[in-house]
């Protein structure tokens, strides 16, 4: 059973899972593995994921190892209405479409749940909130989960802090296949790409005001600088931010920023990184959009207060009049616009955080009952082996050490 947009909208949701199966050549080979082998065999999976074309290919994978998979989205605009429905006709329960108001979005969750899971894959945290607040007879049939992103795991680690988290979960994020590409490539690329179709403005010379400097804003930053933007970096760390000032990007207090910048683009984890105080020094025509997990980096609250009006003047942009006259452009809702104005990260970035996923799904099947309810980091030799795999779908070869040289480095006798 499923509900979503329109179940005819299958034919083209299948092509579109179908082009990201192309460049996805690890999670394809696990496929066939799992076709072959079934290890996920009597298992219900539940997942509260961005349900994009690659998140199609990874529920592909659940069902070819022998799950029943649940999906519902992780966010109100990152869903393919078409995606969505391949999904449904392809046995997956989906419960997920473009444009859930939060009502309907936790309707969604709570169906997922309804299926009670034995395995629980999230993305931001709200599946097992949801469990944890609302939902604990469904703690009986779990044996543990996985979170895909920067914000659940914050999430998930306070719980653990607090005595509140009842079932072991796997830190996918904190893979190293997973953030040094998601996070920085992946995030990096889509957001260029999700303001790009937004807007269609040049970047080459514009004030390209990036939140934080993590693993997402520095993907950003990269790409911003390759286009040609002026990239200013605002920070709370001192840390991370003496590394953008030498990386060659300019670091200045977001009061600064927001005098200056033409293009705004937050992705911190944090709440309020852009407000009432920001917005009134921002020059007439700036465009503001978050690429972190919710809408809550720009206070778009304080937005409309400051505001005479809105009004929507192209797809995913909305215009904002301020009582000063000026205007402000409002990407997405303030919501992911790597994913709600364009398509989420590429295709062969998904193909490792998604091969962590599946690999951990059958980890998880033989060693869940040895975890205690805490955060795991995903094991060494499965994050090396996606990697491995990775190498070897893209044809790359890399040596290997020889005896003297394990030894050496292995060692303290060898000096000057
Ligand atoms: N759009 C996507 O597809 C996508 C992909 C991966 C992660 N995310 C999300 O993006 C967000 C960031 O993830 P990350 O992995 O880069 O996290 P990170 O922890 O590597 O980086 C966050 C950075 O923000 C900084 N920061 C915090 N508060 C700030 C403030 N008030 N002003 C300026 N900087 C501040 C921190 O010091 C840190 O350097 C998270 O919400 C994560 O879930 C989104």
């Amino acid at each position: 059973m499923s509900k979503v947009k329109d179940p005819n909208l299958a034919e083209e949701g299948k092509a579109r899972i179908d082009w990201a199966e192309n460049n996805m050549p690890v999670l394809v080979g696990i496929r066939k593995d799992f076709e072959k082998r079934k290890p996920l065999a009597g298992i219900t999976i539940s997942a509260c994921l961005h349900v994009t074309k690659e998140t199609g290919v990874l529920v592909r994978t659940l069902l070819a190892g022998g799950a029943k998979v649940n999906l519902c989205g992780s966010n109100p605009l990152s869903t393919q209405d078409d995606v969505a429905a391949a999904l449904a006709a392809e046995g997956a329960n989906v419960f997920a479409w473009r444009g859930v108001n939060n009502e309907e979005y936790y309707w969604c969750v709570n169906q997922v749940l309804d299926a009670r899971p034995n395995i629980t894959m999230d993305d931001g945290g709200d599946l097992v909130t949801t469990i944890l607040t609302k939902r604990p007879e469904c703690l009986e049939n779990i044996i543990a989960g996985t979170e895909e992103t920067t914000t659940g795991m914050i999430r998930f680690r306070a719980m653990e802090k607090e005595g509140m988290l009842k079932y072991p979960i796997i830190a996918v994020n904190d893979a190293y296949t997973k953030y040094l590409f998601d996070n920085r490539y992946g995030t990096g690329q889509s957001t260029i790409d999700g303001i790009l179709r937004a807007t269609s403005v040049l970047l080459a010379g514009k004030n390209f005001v990036i939140g934080g400097y993590g693993w997402c804003s520095r993907g950003i930053a990269m790409r911003a600088k390759g286009m040609g933007a002026n990239v200013i970096v605002t920070e709370v760390n001192p840390l991370r931010a003496l590394e953008a000032v030498m990386d060659g990007f300019q670091v200045m207090s977001m009061d600064k920023a927001a005098e200056i910048g033409d293009v705004f683009v937050t992705a911190t984890g944090n709440k309020d990184i852009i407000r009432k105080e920001h917005f009134e020094k921002m020059k007439s025509g700036a465009i503001l959009a978050n690429s972190g997990h919710f809408n809550v980096e720009i206070n778009i609250p304080e937005l409309e207060s400051l505001s005479s009006g809105k009004m929507v003047v192209r797809n995913n942009v909305e215009e904002f009049t301020l009582k000063n006259g000026k205007k402000i452009y409002l990407l997405a809702e303030g919501r992911l616009v790597n994913l709600a104005a364009a398509e989420g990260h590429p295709s062969e970035i998904m193909d490792m955080s998604f091969a962590n996923q599946t690999l951990l799904a059958e980890y998880l099947v033989k060693h869940a009952k040895n975890l205690e309810p805490k955060v795991y980091k995903v094991p060494d030799e499965i994050d090396k082996k996606v990697a491995r795999l990775k190498l070897h779908a893209i044809n790359v070869q890399i040596d290997t050490l020889t005896p003297e040289q394990e030894k050496y480095i292995s060692g303290w006798e060898e000096g000057t």
